[in-house]
């Protein structure tokens, strides 16, 4: 419940690290800070600690919807695989290594990134974030044909594993610095 004329709530003094509250004086002399929090509250914007400026924001949901875009287009494709798999039955079940790590190296493992990132704010525009989210998609999709080089009759490309298989690693590395350094209180 609002516990001023502003629509402020009793957690807002921290939430804001206390900028509406620290500038002493009337509700008018405050009204243009009150009236960007409510403003940016009503419209859902408010998740970190701190207002961003609409740039930041912008960044933020670009390396999210980035992770989420390219999560869903493996997920399209693993099920794709997933049901010709299943249609053409378990002669070809040699592709369930294929399948499995479109959908979890891919689809699931992007996917949660994204996530972690529209709760980070600050991690999100680091630059960082940017060459992990570049060094997980290389990986993913090399590991994924390195594979496909593997259980294919007359393999030719399963040498390609090794670069997909480590850069796959050096990209959960760097979320591990990047959740380390930005870790909620
Ligand atoms: C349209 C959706 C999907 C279809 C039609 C499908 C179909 C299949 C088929 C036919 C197999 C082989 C079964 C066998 O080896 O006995 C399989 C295995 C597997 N699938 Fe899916 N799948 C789908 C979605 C998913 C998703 C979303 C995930 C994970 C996020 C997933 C993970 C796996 C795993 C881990 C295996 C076992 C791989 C192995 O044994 O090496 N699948 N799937």
């Amino acid at each position: 419940m609002p516990c001023n004329r502003a629509g402020l709530g009793a957690g807002d003094r921290h939430r804001f690290g206390g900028a509406a509250y620290k500038a002493r004086g009337s509700f008018e002399h405050n009204r243009p800070i009150f009236q960007m929090v409510s403003a940016r509250r009503r419209s859902g914007k408010m998740r970190g600690d701190a207002i961003r400026s609409p740039r930041t924001e912008k960044k933020i949901m670009a390396l999210a919807d980035r992770f989420f875009i390219v999560a869903i287009l493996f997920a399209l494709a693993g099920m794709t695989l997933g049901i010709w798999m299943g249609i053409t039955g378990p002669e070809v079940f040699n592709y369930a290594a294929v399948h499995a790590h479109i959908n979890l190296a891919g689809w699931a493992t992007l996917f949660l990134c994204g996530l972690w990132y529209r709760g980070a704010p600050a991690a999100s525009s680091t630059g960082l974030a940017k060459a992990h989210f570049w060094i997980a998609v290389v990986g993913a999709i090399l590991l994924v044909i390195g594979i496909v080089g593997a259980v294919m009759p007359n393999a030719t490309l399963d040498k390609v594993v090794i670069p997909g298989s480590l850069l796959t690693l050096l990209a959960m590395v760097i979320f591990l610095v990047l959740v380390a350094r930005h870790r909620s209180a």
